[in-house]
């Protein structure tokens, strides 16, 4: 698997390295593809081994088409002196660049870090770098003499490896594990001011003592138009020092906050940078309102599971005219349950009622052989938790998902990779592993809810994170899923790699999606089935025919601006193949708290970033996957995600992508037809400068379109034309 190191990393790697005596592990590596017990020991000899280069992944070193083990070594003399030279004296730390996917660090024979589904303890972000530190007084270091540094590899799939850019061994900077923890969400207080305690935490024994000095920047104007300073900045381990800061007037578009903390002793500082919060969804009104798409898709005899996305105050009251035979409705609940034998177009009509008033909608059942008709609403577990996914991370996510978002639409639970076993059970059956005791249970518990339930695996015999994949399986697997009551499965080309044949050719490529397919269509259930192959041999021309409702055009997501755009801007090649029941899908969503691991953070995208990759992956009808910790939605994620006219853009029945209509320096122009002959248009801000961006009423996309409306304020407009922030866009619904 392919992995990204972020820009900033990136920077701060080379901010920490540089002040710090590094020794470099960038060459004298050798490398051994297979797995032995003995190649950690230091005794053993490698001088037959190949020499390493870490610029390439094994593949490109000699060995295509492998995946599985394979053990790195290196000869190293870790001087005394950079102890003795280091501000701080307690802790080492590895850098060891990327390792394609999962490893165990080994130093002179003893485990000193470990990631990853080799049965290690999942405590860091699945894409590295990795970064393990250890106490200078652990018996493992042989200072002054020659040590060895074992790192053992387990590669799922594609390139593999230890590879990437930094390689060093450092005396732990007393910067280094200094943070300003942006993971503090800032309150909205009255008279649209802002509120945030600026928290500084260190893993540090280090007593810091210091100043903290802060800039609100106007990003319109470069101003400064707020400066505040404190000396009081004292922390150190498991003692962070909070200061709060509010912010008159900050409400209505977004500001940068810059920090530096100094720390007085030994005279270094750290910077860091956010932008302030502004929403613009509209508070949701008390009247009754009908949500979501118009049109759910289901086949004859399979269950049918659907929940009318309705607002306002509580408690609402739900009709159905038109419900065919085999089903019924919870007038409650607003949850539809049942079968329908018969292939056809049901007309229904939802009422929803409550003190204030109600609200009707005209809404299709389709019964055939299409599923998936608009694009999947929901969450996935893998930006959020990665491998660390559990049963009661799950449990919450449905439950706040119930509470919170499906009233707008939002409909799918999916657990990705992290899930499974890593050995079948004896009748060949795929197992759970101890993260997920009762399947069935939670499936049924999410069920309850109204809600619909995904899972993922791999063609291969692996998935990318290690565990079992559904390799001569499939029946079995589909089985198991349909016996559980799964909704949704995310199929992972990952070590499919090893089983196919180099370079395959395009029926190779199909060949396991296929295979499973068929696996699927025997199961008594509506399963959707989401390729994840990263794109390859232009999936989205194939995908459809190929029996796919949705396929992965590109390798994965990351937060940041740079990964975020460069995906979303480049999907108009995809875009002509969208269509009802088989959409693009530019992978999920990095809003809200993300960490690909236990630990989260705030996502890296700024608030404009964030308005513009929901707006882009709308116009795109991708499938909407939220990526971060549901139990933890603040205000703006949630105003983020529950705009009805922005996820009506993502939900119209027409089912198309919008396509490139601008590109040029600066700016992107996206438009979309709509299933009522309106159009959906995008104008994005990809400068660093505020920027006035317009389409005059004479431009050929909205010529004889009289009617503008801009989404996320859901208020009329003038023009097409508005101020629109760095990163940010101007999204408009344009009617005759
Ligand atoms: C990747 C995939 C990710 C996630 C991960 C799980 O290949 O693109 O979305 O599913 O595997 O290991």
């Amino acid at each position: 698997m392919k992995k990204k190191l972020t820009l900033l990393l990136m920077l701060a790697m080379a901010f920490f390295s540089a002040g710090a005596q590094n020794i470099s592990l960038q060459k004298g590596w050798r490398l051994s593809i297979g797995d032995s017990p003995t190649w950690s020991s230091p005794g053993f000899d490698d001088s037959g081994w190949q020499r390493a280069d870490l610029s390439k992944s094994w593949e490109q070193q000699g060995h295509p088409n492998v995946d599985g083990f394979g053990w790195y070594r290196e000869h190293i003399v870790i001087p005394s002196s950079i102890k003795e030279k280091a501000f701080l004296k307690d802790s080492l730390t590895f850098t060891l660049g990327s390792i394609d996917d999962n490893d165990q660090v080994f130093l002179n024979g003893k485990l000193i870090g470990e990631y990853g589904g080799l049965g290690g303890v999942i405590t860091e972000s699945h894409y590295g770098p990795r970064n393990y530190t250890i106490a200078t007084n652990n018996p493992a270091i042989l200072w002054d003499k020659d040590n060895v540094l074992a790192i053992r590899v387990f590669d799922t799939g594609g390139d593999g490896g230890v590879y990437g850019s930094f390689f060093n061994i450092h005396m732990t900077d007393v910067m280094e594990h200094v943070e300003f923890d942006k993971n503090h969400d800032f309150s909205f207080g009255d008279n649209n001011s802002l509120g945030k305690s600026i928290v500084l935490t260190t893993k540090n024994k280090y007593n810091y003592k210091g100043t903290v000095l802060l800039k609100v920047i106007d990003p319109e104007t470069n101003a400064v138009v707020l400066t505040k300073k404190t000396d009081t900045a004292h922390f150190t381990e498991g003692k962070p020092f909070q200061w709060w800061f509010t912010f008159a007037a900050a409400q209505k578009k977004s500001y940068i906050v810059a920090y530096v903390f100094t720390d007085k002793k030994s005279g270094k500082s750290i910077y860091d940078r956010e932008t302030t919060p502004y929403m613009l969804t509209p508070a949701v009104s008390k009247l009754p309102k009908i949500n979501g798409a118009s049109i759910f898709g289901a086949r004859p005899g399979h269950p049918v599971l659907y929940l009318i996305p309705a607002t306002g105050q509580k408690p609402l009251k739900y009709k159905v005219q038109g419900l065919p035979e085999g089903l019924t409705l919870d007038a409650a609940t607003g949850i539809i349950t049942g079968t329908i034998d018969k292939k056809g177009s049901y007309p229904l009509v939802f009422t929803v009622t409550n003190s204030k008033g109600s609200d009707t909608k005209k809404f299709t059942l389709a019964i055939g052989d299409n599923i998936g008709l608009t694009p999947a609403l929901g969450w996935n577990s893998w930006n959020a938790w990665g491998l660390s996914v559990n049963d009661a991370k799950v449990r919450t996510s449905a439950r706040e998902m119930a509470e919170r978002l499906s009233a707008h639409g939002w409909a799918y639970i999916n657990i990705d990779d992290g899930w499974e076993a890593e050995e079948r059970a004896a009748n060949g059956k795929i197992a759970t592993n101890s993260k997920f005791p009762d399947m069935k249970g939670l499936t049924d518990f999410v069920h309850g809810l109204g809600l619909r339930m995904g899972i993922y695996s791999s063609p291969g015999t692996r998935t990318c994170g290690g565990y079992l994949g559904s390799w001569q399986h499939e029946d079995d697997d589909a089985q198991s899923y349909a016996d559980w009551g799964i909704d949704y499965l995310k199929y992972d080309w990952c070590s499919y790699g090893q089983i196919a044949p180099q370079n395959p050719n395009l029926d190779e490529m199909k060949k396991p999606y296929l295979v499973m397919r068929k696996s699927l269509d025997k199961a008594n259930r509506d399963i959707m089935f989401s390729y994840c192959q990263y794109g390859m041999g232009d999936v989205w021309k194939w995908g459809a025919e190929a029996g796919g409702n949705s396929w992965r055009t590109t390798g994965d997501i990351t937060d940041t601006w740079r990964s975020m755009s460069e995906i979303g801007f480049k999907q108009d090649p995809a875009a002509p193949y969208a269509g009802p029941g088989h959409f693009n899908d530019p992978d999920m969503l990095v809003v809200g708290k993300v960490g690909w691991g236990p630990a989260l953070h705030n996502t890296r995208l700024t608030f404009d970033e964030q308005y513009t990759h929901i707006s882009l992956w709308s116009l795109l009808a991708s499938p909407l996957l939220i990526g971060c910790d549901m139990g933890n939605l603040d205000r703006f994620t949630l105003s983020l995600l529950t705009n009805d006219e922005v996820l009506a853009i993502d939900q119209d029945a027409l089912g198309k992508s919008a396509r490139q209509y601008g590109d040029k320096e600066g700016v992107q122009v996206w438009v979309k037809e709509m299933k009522d002959g309106s159009k959906a248009i995008g104008l994005f801000n990809t400068s660093n400068k505020y920027q006035t961006l317009s389409l005059s009423a004479n431009d050929p996309a909205i010529k004889g379109y009289t009617k503008f409306r801009d989404a996320w304020r859901q208020q009329n407009i003038p023009a097409v034309s508005g101020k629109v922030a760095p990163h940010g866009v101007l999204l408009v619904r344009v009617s005759k």
